[in-house]
């Protein structure tokens, strides 16, 4: 490795930069303070955003007692966000705000439901299209953007996986149907003010998405410790992230018990917090286009895609192993042989032991779809910020292993 490379991943850095202003209220039967906690960040005429599946738990009903118990009311609720968030959901949301005159946003659901309900709030507040917003730190800012990012409306969410960690990251995925790609819209305002980690908001969740989504979160903990963009308050989160995935993801899943569910909706509020200073890698940018082109949801793509990452990745140089040392140390790998292939094969362990499927060939990506695969790869914004600069042919060569 160079000199420079040596500083990107280890050492004192030139520069970083930190923001977690999220107020997370976690603990039992929180759902009935919604209201109570939403009226502190600003709330009171709100807007629920979620989807048919919570609709159908009865987890709405209960949320919304919350909210009308502390005087707050309810301008409306949309009930219909789709699997993978779009500009069609986003721009009804906003238009549903402005007709019932709300003032708030409260998003309950997983992260498509959180994200639709920033992009909205972003409209709502700003006005345009959702792929108007595309790209990081772009929103209007005061004294013509020399200053300080205008604020969107009070935005509150209750995750009900855990988790995409949405409900205090600065990012939302849309996918665009048509040109079949998702894409990011990133900056502080879209930051949820208020997040509520209840495990009463799980209780109902299916084993196969609490699966995912653990994976989901898993994988952000693990790239957001050993991305470029690492830094020393990321690095916190992360590795407190990947100490209670280890007691708690398993069991989540398989007895689904209160203490285990909440522990992992606070390892996915943490191990998404590296996100923000843009720590990420390309286990991202490999399951980002599954999505967007073959629908395979976001965790699924990440359990699957995230082991030949790690072999990849850690064959790239000894500072980039020596993270890969610590996650490993961390989730009881046994320190023996190349840690890559070691924490590879634990984390395939892992996913099958959770029941997901561990090859792309599985969730319906043919081996012809590579090329387009590989350029929605390519121009992810997740591949610059990988310890190692893959080329296109690397990534090919990395869906034809997960394949
Ligand atoms: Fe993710």
């Amino acid at each position: 490795m160079e000199a420079d490379d040596d500083r990107q991943m280890a050492g004192f850095k030139d520069f970083y930069q930190f923001s977690a202003p999220t107020r997370v209220i976690a603990g039992r039967d929180l759902l009935d303070s919604v209201g109570f906690e939403f009226a502190k960040e600003g709330a009171s005429r709100v807007l629920l955003v979620t989807d048919g599946g919570i609709r159908a738990t009865g987890l709405v009903e209960r949320v919304l007692a919350g909210v009308t118990d502390s005087g707050l009311e309810v301008a409306a609720i949309f009930d219909a966000v789709p699997q993978d968030s779009d500009g069609a959901a986003v721009a009804s949301i906003a238009e549903l705000a402005r007709e019932t005159g709300a003032d708030s946003f409260l998003a309950l659901g997983g992260g498509s439901v959180i994200d639709s309900a920033k992009v909205a709030n972003l409209l709502f507040t700003h006005g345009g299209e959702a792929r108007d917003w595309e790209g990081y730190y772009g929103l209007p800012r005061a004294d013509d953007g020399a200053g300080r990012a205008l604020e969107l409306a009070p935005l509150a969410a209750i995750p009900t996986t855990a988790g995409t960690g949405s409900e205090v990251s600065f990012a939302a995925v849309i996918k665009d149907r048509d040109a079949q790609l998702k894409y990011q819209i990133g900056d502080f305002p879209l930051i949820p003010r208020l997040a509520i980690l209840d495990p009463a908001s799980t209780a109902t969740l299916p084993q196969a998405i609490a699966a995912a989504t653990g994976m989901d979160a898993l994988t952000h903990a693990i790239e957001g410790y050993v991305s470029r963009d690492w830094n020393a308050h990321t690095d916190a989160y992360a590795l407190h992230a990947l100490r209670l995935i280890r007691a708690n993801l398993e069991r989540a899943v398989h007895g689904g018990d209160e203490t285990a569910r909440g522990n992992m909706l606070i390892a996915a509020s943490l191990a998404i917090v590296p996100t923000t200073s843009g720590a990420l890698g390309i286990a991202h940018s490999l399951s980002h286009p599954c999505g967007a082109i073959y629908n395979v949801p976001h965790g699924v793509a990440n359990a699957i895609n995230l082991p030949v990452t790690i072999e990849y990745n850690a064959a790239g140089g000894e500072d980039i192993a020596a993270r890969y040392r610590d996650v490993a140390e961390l989730l009881g790998v046994e320190p023996r042989g190349e840690v890559g292939h070691a924490l590879a094969e634990r984390v395939r362990e892992l996913v099958g032991s959770l029941g997901l499927p561990t090859r792309l060939s599985q969730v319906g990506v043919p081996e012809a779809g590579i090329p387009q695969l590989v350029e929605g790869a390519m121009g992810d914004a997740c591949t610059l910020v990988n310890p190692r600069v893959p080329s296109a042919e690397d990534l090919a060569e990395l869906y034809r292993q997960a394949l």
